[in-house]
């Protein structure tokens, strides 16, 4: 079976040979999983077949504030009142206090737990099914035991090594800065962002509190696993713990989909972005009969306003969301279901 990947921008032009366009190499390799047949538009030449992983560095370097934190309440900047360091290792004794309204956020032995309810002893909230589902102790153990891997079966997702080859693509102009893996989930790729060593500063960001306690688990088992810089934090992706124009970058994998709100987060992560930054994502899309019938369309917004579960959005939509949110210069990447968006904060 040949599976297609398509990589467009926002407009489709004529299609260049494949010569012209760059991948990495392995994905032309017979033996891949899936071997493509790649449509591109001639604009498109942000993944090249000379740079192995090994080789991308950092195009310029990216002096920036090594605390991005901020309170989710004021989004004004947190800072230490204890152990000033970013690290997994010194997050349970850490504590940061917000300079506006002095709001005190304390790290767990896990995480640092950025939501705006946090340390509120008698209240709490529930969110819609496909928030809440990964919270479940089972869901969490099993993400990366099996779960996960069958995005690839019917899904059409290359696996999290060639979805991480093909991101670095997109995240090529802020190598070197720091980077938010929202809904990180049990920390895949923010654990391959750390290994890299391409980036100043990884925050793997989940609203799960047991996703977080998975990833934490799988970085205690690793040798040598570079844990300064590594963080954990429980954010609801709609309310970003970071103060505004502070982040290089944000990926978010698997993850559109699931959130309550696609605007509320693109939003936040548009509001987080400095000039330049780059929003990498994959998710599933649906390109159909939903889209193109304006009742079919309604009728699918009703059952998912009802059930509460995921959202799956067009490439039009996909695009259309990027630009309400202020982003720019979109461009996909498509493989059956899957597909990667990257979309760039103006400068
Ligand atoms: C399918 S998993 C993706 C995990 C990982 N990024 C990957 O590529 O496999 C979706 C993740 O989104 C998270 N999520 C759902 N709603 C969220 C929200 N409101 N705020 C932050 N994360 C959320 C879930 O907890 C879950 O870990």
């Amino acid at each position: 079976m040949v599976v297609g990947i398509a990589v467009t921008t926002s407009i489709y032009t004529l299609t260049p040979p494949l010569s012209s366009f760059r991948l990495p190499t392995r994905f032309f390799s017979p033996t891949a999983k899936f071997p493509l047949r790649l449509r591109a538009s001639s604009s498109t030449t942000f993944l090249d077949t000379n740079q192995t992983p090994d080789s991308f560095v950092a195009e310029k370097e990216i002096t920036r504030s090594s605390n991005p934190l901020a309170c989710p309440v004021c989004y004004n900047s947190l800072t230490w009142i204890t152990h000033p360091a970013l690290s997994i290792d010194t997050i349970p004794e850490s504590s940061l206090q917000c300079s506006t309204c002095q709001k005190t956020y304390i790290g767990n032995q896990t995480h640092l737990n950025l939501t705006t309810i946090s340390g509120a002893k008698n209240y709490g909230e529930s969110m819609p099914a496909s928030t809440e589902l990964f919270r479940l102790p089972l869901v969490s153990f099993l993400y990366e035991r099996g779960w996960r891997q069958t995005f690839s079966v019917w899904g059409g997702f290359p696996g999290p090594e060639k979805e991480f080859e093909l991101m670095k693509g997109f995240l090529k102009p802020v190598l070197g800065g720091n980077i938010i893996d929202a809904s990180c989930g049990s920390g895949l790729f923010s654990r391959l962002f750390a290994k890299s060593g391409l980036f100043s500063l990884v925050v793997a960001l989940d609203y799960s509190e047991n996703m977080l306690r998975q990833c934490y688990e799988f970085v205690q088992q690793e040798d040598n696993f570079p844990k300064e810089n590594f963080i954990l934090v429980r954010a609801d992706i709609a309310r970003l713990p970071f103060v505004s124009s502070s982040v290089d970058a944000v990926h978010a994998g698997a993850a559109i989909h699931c959130w309550p709100s696609p605007s509320a987060a693109v939003a936040e992560i548009s509001r987080v972005l400095r000039p330049g930054g780059v929003f990498v994502a994959t998710t599933y899309i649906l390109d159909g009969p939903f889209r193109a019938v304006p009742f079919l369309n309604t009728f699918r917004q009703s059952i998912r306003q009802l059930s509460g579960i995921y959202t799956v959005l067009s490439e039009r939509e996909l695009e259309a969301l990027c630009k309400a949110c202020g982003l720019v210069r979109f461009k996909c990447i498509r493989n059956g279901l899957f597909v990667m968006i990257s979309a760039t904060k103006p400068k």
